[in-house]
């Protein structure tokens, strides 16, 4: 009898410790985890729930502010090769009288001898979001 409790006890003890590590161990992953997360987590293109802003979107278009930073600042921030500027309403303002189905057009296909080439040179861009980046540069420039 006293044997057998003695066994008992054992195995308790045994269950309560095994117990005890394996909270242990729970813990120690999910701390583990939490110091691994930033590295490890996958920030998949166009999920800006991740809290980066991926420059390909899988889903939706971009506004045409981003399209506008990252395809056409380049020239049209500078004057590079002549583009007009975004903000300078006097370089813009023939422009717009040609009306925006004209302006449109040449953010899609460019205007062949200058250096405003289809799209701007961006082929990831979808036509409206070409459109949309046209659509902010001439709202900044009016
Ligand atoms: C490599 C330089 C370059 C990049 C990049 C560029 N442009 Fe241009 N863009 C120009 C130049 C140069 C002109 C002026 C062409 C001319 O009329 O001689 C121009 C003119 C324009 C015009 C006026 C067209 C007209 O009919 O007067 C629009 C609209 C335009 N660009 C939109 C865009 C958009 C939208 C983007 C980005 C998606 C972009 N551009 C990227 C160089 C560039």
């Amino acid at each position: 009898m006293i044997k057998t409790l003695k066994v008992l006890s054992l195995l308790s003890f045994c269950a309560v410790f095994s117990l005890a590590s394996q909270a242990q161990n729970d813990k120690q992953r999910a701390d583990i985890e939490a110091r691994i997360k930033p590295v490890g987590q996958a920030c998949v293109v166009g999920d800006n729930s991740c809290g980066v802003a991926t420059v390909a979107s899988a889903g939706g278009a971009r506004s045409g502010e981003d399209v506008y930073n990252a395809a056409c600042m380049a020239c049209h921030s500078t004057g590079a090769a002549g583009a007009p500027k975004l903000g300078d309403v006097a370089a813009w303002s023939p422009r717009l009288a040609k009306g925006m189905d004209v302006l449109h057009d040449h953010g899609v296909n460019g205007i062949p001898g200058t250096g405003m080439i289809a799209k701007g040179g961006c082929m990831s861009c979808s036509d409206e979001e070409v459109v949309a980046a046209v659509d902010y540069m001439v709202d900044g420039s009016k």
